[in-house]
């Protein structure tokens, strides 16, 4: 009897040391410091600027589609015992960041996606923001600052023995686009806002199109994408080249295909594409035109 106890005891021992360390190397590794260095663009307060951040925010970055509508936050991910992912309150309202971040918490975030204690953040796209150029991510945060507080507390992220098994693994990896940046390399400056392929490449950038479709915009299945969202398609010429102007605008603006079917609006960012104006969504299909064709699902 005594000694089945002591077995039966080692085996729970084991366990528990087993369990300890997955949550010991688990929070390291979340909470490992990422080194960055970058400029402090000013930020501007006129009306024009605030204007050009909201438009940001909701029609190019997309803020809007996880930060939710008024910036107050959402649960992003509500999967424990693998994860809990919040996308936080912006705003300064209760439960929000805003007060309490600085314009470098603001621009670390967006153009590297690192929280202020260094580590990384999970799902924010900060490699399309990399590419934001002074004018605008200064722009952006203004607005930041003058969003109306919303009051919205969300509960703290959170990790659960599968998610960080999944983790230590390095499966979800994916999720956090800091751990795999340059944060060193200088952005060259963003070309002047024009109908051009050059200006239309680096909407492509910051407005998330290669997120989802991939480097070469050749599309396939989203990295870390829920189970319900399509796989994003093909937009080089290989794909869409035969779109004219107008059937690109009625897709970005009415989500429909040329070939009168419907294009999901849950996976592809329809309802802020829509907002773009004509001289973005104009240089947009310019740029596509100029991109190598590839066949489909090659990213
Ligand atoms: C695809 C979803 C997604 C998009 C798009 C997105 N975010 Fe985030 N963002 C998140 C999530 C999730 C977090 C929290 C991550 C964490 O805490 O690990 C976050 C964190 C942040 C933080 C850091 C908060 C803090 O604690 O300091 C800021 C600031 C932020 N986002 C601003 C923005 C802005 C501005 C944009 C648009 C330019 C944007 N985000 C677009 C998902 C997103
Ligand atoms: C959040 C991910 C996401 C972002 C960001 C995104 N897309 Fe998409 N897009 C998709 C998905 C997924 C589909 C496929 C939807 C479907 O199958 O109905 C799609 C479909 C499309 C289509 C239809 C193509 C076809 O042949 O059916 C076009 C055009 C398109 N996207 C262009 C763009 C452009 C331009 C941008 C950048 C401004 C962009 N997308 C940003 C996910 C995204």
């Amino acid at each position: 009897m005594k000694t089945l106890g002591k077995i039966l005891g080692g085996i729970v021992l084991v366990c528990l040391m087993i369990l300890a360390s997955i949550f010991v190397f688990s929070t390291q590794k979340l909470n490992s410091r990422i080194e960055y260095s970058d400029a402090s663009p000013p930020i501007p307060s006129d009306s024009a600027s605030i204007e050009k951040g909201r438009h940001l925010a909701t029609a190019i970055a997309k803020c809007v589609d996880c930060h939710g509508a008024d910036l107050g936050g959402q649960v992003m991910i509500d999967g424990l015992p693998m994860a809990r992912v919040i996308a936080p309150n912006l705003t300064s309202g209760e439960g929000g960041i805003g007060a309490a971040r600085t314009d470098d918490d603001f621009l670390r975030a967006i153009r590297h996606g690192i929280a202020p204690t260094g580590r990384a953040l999970a799902i924010m796209p900060s490699r399309a923001y990399w590419h934001m150029g002074d004018d605008d991510v200064g722009a952006l945060v203004a607005y930041l600052r003058k969003v109306p507080p919303v009051n919205r507390e969300l509960p703290a992220q959170s990790w659960g023995l599968v998610g960080r098994v999944l983790l230590l693994k390095g499966d979800l990896d994916d999720m956090f686009e800091a751990k795999a940046m340059d944060h060193v390399a200088r952005r060259s400056a963003p070309p002047a806002a024009d109908t051009t392929a050059d200006y239309g490449r680096y909407l492509a950038e910051i407005g998330g199109c290669t997120s989802c479709h991939g480097a070469t915009l050749s599309g396939g299945p989203i990295p870390g994408a829920p189970p319900d969202m399509k796989p994003a398609a093909n937009i080089t010429p290989e794909g869409i080249g035969s779109w004219t102007e107008a059937d690109f605008f009625k897709a970005l603006r009415e989500g429909m295909r040329p070939n009168g079917i419907a294009i999901d609006t849950l996976s592809m960012p329809i309802p802020m594409t829509r907002l773009m104006t004509d001289l973005e969504t104009r240089a947009l299909y310019l740029y596509l035109k100029t991109v190598p064709p590839k066949a489909a699902g090659g990213r």
